[in-house]
C-alpha cells in the first residue's frame, strides 16, 4: 500500500463524451473509499507547467451531480503541445519537460490519474519516469484504438451518433433515390466506420485497413439496385487513402493537416460511373460531443475506480483496460508505440461481410464451420 493524501488528475488528447463520468469516479472513490483530496489539473499537462498552477480541488458536490451526463471536459484538454518539444512562438521547439515535474511537487501531490488516449499516456508515461512520479492512466478516444483495451471511454457513444446520423440520412436518401455517402473520423482506425455502419444498415463500409476498389463499390451499389432499392448508404473512414492509394488531408489555417476529402473524392468518383445523386456528410466533432451513452458511463465509472485502487495499492506505470467483460490493468509500457487497427479478419468484419456490405479486400463470406 502506498501512502496517498492528494490525488491529482487530468484530461488530455482529443476531448469525447464520458470524460467527466471518469473524472467523477475517480474522486468517488478517492474521497468516498479513501478519504484523498482530489486536484483536477485544467489543460492537460499545461496545468502543472504554468506558473501560477492552474487547477481546482474537485469535492463531492461538483456540478451538483451533473457532471455524469456532461460531455466534454470540465478540465479542458489539448492535443498539441507535447512538454518534450513544446511549440515555441517563433516556430522552434523547447524541453519544459522538468517544468511539469517541477508542477507536480509544487502541488504536493503523491500520484497522478491521466486520461487519455495512446499518444497522451505515452507522453505523459515519459514525463513520470523521468521525474519518478507515480500515474495510473485511463484510456479514452472515439477512435477506439488504445492496445489491449476491447473499448476505451467515448467509443460506444461516437458510434451511436454515426447510427443516428444514417438513421437520418436513410429516408432522405430512399425520398431522393441518392446514395449517401457519411465520413467519420477514427484517424489510421476504422473502428467507429465499421461498427457504426453495421448498425446504422450501411451497404458499404470502408475502412483504412482493408483495400478497396471504386468498381467494388459501383458493383454493390448496382447489385442493391438490381434489387429494387434505388438508394444506398456509404460510410467511410476518415483515414482511407484514394482508390491508388494517396492519403488524404484538408490543410486549415495555421497549416495544420488534418484527415479529410475522402467522402468527396469517392463522391467525384461515383458520379463519374453511376446515374445516382451522389451527396456527402462529413460528421467531424459531433461525434464527440454531447451526452455519454449508458455504456460509456458504465465503463468511465468502472475505469475511475480500478485506477484509484491502483494508486492506492501502488500500482503505478499502469493502464486500466477492458477484457473479456471486466476491468483488469496492464503495464503501460506494453500499450505505447502503435495503434490497434482493425483486423480484416475480425469477427465484426465478418459480421459485415455476413450482412452482404462490401467492405473491400476480397469480398467473399467464408463459412465458419462448428466443432
Ligand atoms: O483522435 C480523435 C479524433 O477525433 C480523430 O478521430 C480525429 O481525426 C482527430 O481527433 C481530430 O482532431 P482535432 O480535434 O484536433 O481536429
Amino acid at each position: 500500500m502506498s501512502e496517498i493524501h492528494r490525488l491529482g488528475v487530468l484530461t488530455s488528447g482529443g476531448d469525447c463524451a464520458g470524460l467527466n463520468a471518469a473524472i467523477r469516479a475517480v474522486v468517488h472513490r478517492a474521497i468516498y473509499t479513501y478519504g484523498w483530496t482530489v486536484y483536477g489539473i485544467r489543460e492537460a499537462n499545461m496545468g502543472l507547467m504554468s506558473r501560477p498552477l492552474d487547477y481546482q480541488e474537485l469535492t463531492l458536490d461538483l456540478f451538483q451531480g451533473n457532471l455524469l451526463r456532461m460531455g466534454g471536459t470540465i478540465l479542458g484538454t489539448t492535443n498539441k503541445g507535447d512538454p518534450f518539444a513544446f511549440p515555441m512562438p517563433d516556430g522552434t521547439t523547447k524541453d519544459r519537460s522538468q517544468e511539469f515535474i517541477e508542477g507536480f511537487h509544487m502541488l504536493g501531490l503523491d500520484a497522478l490519474v491521466v486520461i487519455g488516449g495512446d499518444g497522451s499516456l505515452m507522453i505523459l508515461d515519459k514525463l513520470c519516469q523521468q521525474g519518478g512520479l507515480a500515474m495510473v492512466g485511463i484510456p479514452k478516444t472515439i477512435d477506439n484504438d488504445v492496445n489491449q483495451t476491447e473499448f476505451a471511454i467515448g467509443f460506444s457513444t461516437a458510434i451511436h451518433v454515426v447510427v443516428e446520423a444514417l438513421d437520418r440520412l436513410q429516408p432522405t436518401a430512399s425520398s431522393h433515390h441518392r446514395v449517401m455517402i457519411l465520413e467519420v473520423m477514427g484517424r489510421d482506425a476504422g473502428h467507429i466506420a465499421l461498427s457504426g455502419g453495421i448498425a446504422g444498415g450501411a451497404d458499404v463500409i470502408l475502412v483504412p485497413e482493408i483495400p478497396y476498389s471504386l468498381d467494388g463499390i459501383v458493383a454493390k451499389i448496382e447489385e442493391v439496385r438490381r434489387e429494387g432499392r434505388r438508394h444506398a448508404l456509404v460510410v467511410v473512414a476518415e483515414g482511407c487513402k484514394t482508390a491508388d492509394g494517396t492519403p488524404l488531408t484538408v490543410t486549415w489555417a495555421g497549416k495544420q493537416a488534418r484527415y479529410g476529402g475522402i467522402g468527396y473524392y469517392l463522391s467525384e468518383k461515383l458520379a463519374e460511373r453511376i446515374d445516382t445523386e451522389v451527396r456527402v456528410t462529413a460528421l467531424g466533432h459531433v461525434q464527440r460531443g454531447g451526452q455519454p451513452t449508458a455504456q460509456d458511463r458504465l465503463l468511465a465509472s468502472s475505469f475511475g475506480v480500478h485506477a484509484v485502487d491502483l494508486v492506492a495499492a501502488g500500482k503505478f506505470g499502469r493502464m486500466v483496460a477492458w477484457q473479456d467483460r471486466g476491468v483488469v490493468d496492464v503495464p503501460i509500457s506494453s500499450v505505447v508505440g502503435g495503434s490497434r487497427l482493425v483486423d480484416p479478419d475480425d469477427a465484426v468484419v465478418h459480421t459485415a461481410r455476413g450482412l452482404g456490405i462490401y467492405v473491400g479486400g476480397d469480398n467473399t463470406v467464408p463459412v465458419k464451420q462448428s466443432a
